[in-house]
């Protein structure tokens, strides 16, 4: 799919993107609790896309719709639809692990397979039906995470031996392998260091020259940091009690952080609330 589309729900309809995914109408229910409301939006290709807002304000549930990580999940229904290369992910037909395939996750808490550090790429891979040659697919994905010249004389190590910020690039390395159009990411770099940080932001830098990246994030300097649009979504509560997310305003990331539009923007990039 490769028609323009113009950002969806800001009142400046003015900007289109070349779009890899979008969502029309999606909300998202755990049980009878709305969770996300009625949220349409554009994700551009090999661009960085950041979600912010509150704590609660359904960033994971959103994001975890996207390659429908929410049908492990049983109680979660999933309203609306999410449309990648012309086809509802959630239409029937859809076979979810191939979708993870082409868009691949990366959790906020680094969870390599506890086995060695060549087995989590080659063994996503086999499992994925990758039949290249597994040596070279290593290397590669090890390189393009900046992790292989840390890590070539122990391939044979476990991965979970690995610090903090190594063991989220090898998983990053891991989605890579898989050659995913897009990776989703909940907020990766918030269990590591500062300087661990700073390394995952410039690997998801490097990453849009060949992916597409939307990146759940709390930390609104990463976010002007390192994503080209920005969505902010807050959680209101409707007469009924139940506090719901939506999305408030989505834009070019320097619009959202110094021109946005609506009130509740600007009070929450201005750092007052959340
Ligand atoms: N597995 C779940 N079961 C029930 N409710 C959930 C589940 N996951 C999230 N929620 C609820 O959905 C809302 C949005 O949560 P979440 O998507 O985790 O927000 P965020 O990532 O923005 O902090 C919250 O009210 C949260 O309590
Ligand atoms: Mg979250």
């Amino acid at each position: 799919m490769s028609s323009a589309h113009s950002l969806q729900n800001n009142s400046q309809q003015n900007q289109s993107f070349d779009s890899v995914l979008h969502t029309e109408n999606l909300s998202v229910y755990y049980g009878d609790f709305l969770a996300l409301d009625n949220v349409s939006m554009d994700f551009p290709r090999k661009q960085i896309t950041a979600l912010i807002g509150p704590s609660g304000c359904g960033k994971s549930t959103l994001i975890r719709c996207l390659n429908r990580l929410n049908d492990l999940i049983d109680t979660c229904r999933v309203k609306g639809k999410v449309i990648y290369r012309d086809k509802n992910l959630y239409g029937s037909k859809i076979d979810p692990v191939e979708v993870r395939r082409h868009i691949g996750m990366v959790f906020q808490k680094p969870n390599p397979f506890p086995k060695s550090i060549y087995e989590n790429i080659a063994y996503g891979a086999r499992i994925n039906g990758i039949e290249n040659d597994m040596d070279e697919l290593v290397e590669r994905s090890l390189k393009q995470v900046g992790l292989w010249d840390e890590v070539k004389d122990k391939l044979d190590s476990n991965g979970l031996s690995l610090s903090g910020g190594q063991k989220q690039r090898l998983c990053i390395a891991r989605a890579v392998a898989l050659k995913p159009d897009i990776i989703l990411m909940d907020e990766p770099a918030s269990s590591l260091d500062p300087i661990s940080t700073s390394t995952i932001e410039s690997l998801i830098q490097d990453l849009k020259e060949k992916y597409t990246i939307i990146i759940v994030t709390h930390n609104m300097q990463q976010a002007t940091r390192v994503a080209d649009y920005t969505a902010f979504f807050n959680a209101e509560e409707s007469e009924k009690g139940n506090r719901y997310g939506y999305l408030v305003e989505y834009d070019k990331t320097e619009e959202i952080f110094n021109n946005p539009q609506e009130k509740m923007t600007k009070k929450y990039v201005s750092g007052r609330f959340g």
